[in-house]
């Protein structure tokens, strides 16, 4: 009987991860410079490793916020229709958003949760993703930062999850399937 597992191979390594991170941090401290306050917006439940590690390393006052959109649910396929799950608690109406991302795919789930977000009349939004599969993408949608542009594997690690596993290894590594005899 042949049995599927799977295993995970490095691609982007903690201490990588952590030098990008403080990169983007430098050039969202400087293009937000000035405001009042910035309301980060992470997406759950991808981004909460990646966003923990961001506001630490901008310099202004931030308030963090999180919104659900549902994506892949335990299957690795995208879903174009994008439900809300969860939505902010707090207002973006004439404020400075920024919203992280882990991954933008098909660009589906940042199109529908930017789209929302501009309805609401903030007076600035710009995305910053931690990583970005071009070769995947079927709506038009770019990230103002992105932390590293990959290739078409599944990825986990950093936040990121299979099937609700995997997400607190401290690097990202992409799965590769195994046939177990
Ligand atoms: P999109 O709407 O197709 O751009 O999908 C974005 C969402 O799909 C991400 O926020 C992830 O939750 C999920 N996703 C996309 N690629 C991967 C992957 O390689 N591993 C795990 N989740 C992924």
């Amino acid at each position: 009987m042949t049995k599927r597992s799977y295993e995970i191979d490095q691609m982007i390594s903690a201490k990588a991860i952590a030098a990008r991170v403080e990169d983007l941090a430098r050039e969202i401290t400087a293009h937000y410079e000035g405001t009042e306050k910035l309301v980060v917006v992470g997406l759950l439940r991808g981004s909460f490793i990646f966003i923990a590690d961001l506001v630490r390393e901008i310099g202004l006052p931030v308030e963090v916020d999180f919104l659900e959109a549902s994506s892949y649910g335990d299957a690795m396929q995208s879903s174009r229709e994008v439900r809300i799950l969860k939505d902010l608690r707090g207002e973006v109406a004439g404020r400075d958003v920024l919203v992280v991302e882990d991954i933008v795919d098909t660009g589906f789930t940042l199109s529908h949760v930017t789209a929302l977000l501009r309805s609401r009349g903030p007076k600035r939004l710009e995305v910053c993703a931690l990583l970005d599969k071009p070769s995947r993408r079927e709506v038009d949608m770019k990230a103002t930062w992105t932390g590293f542009t990959i290739p078409d594997e599944f990825v986990v690690g950093y936040g990121i999850d299979f099937a609700q596993s995997n997400r607190n290894l401290p690097y990202i590594g992409k799965v590769r399937f195994t046939e177990d005899t």
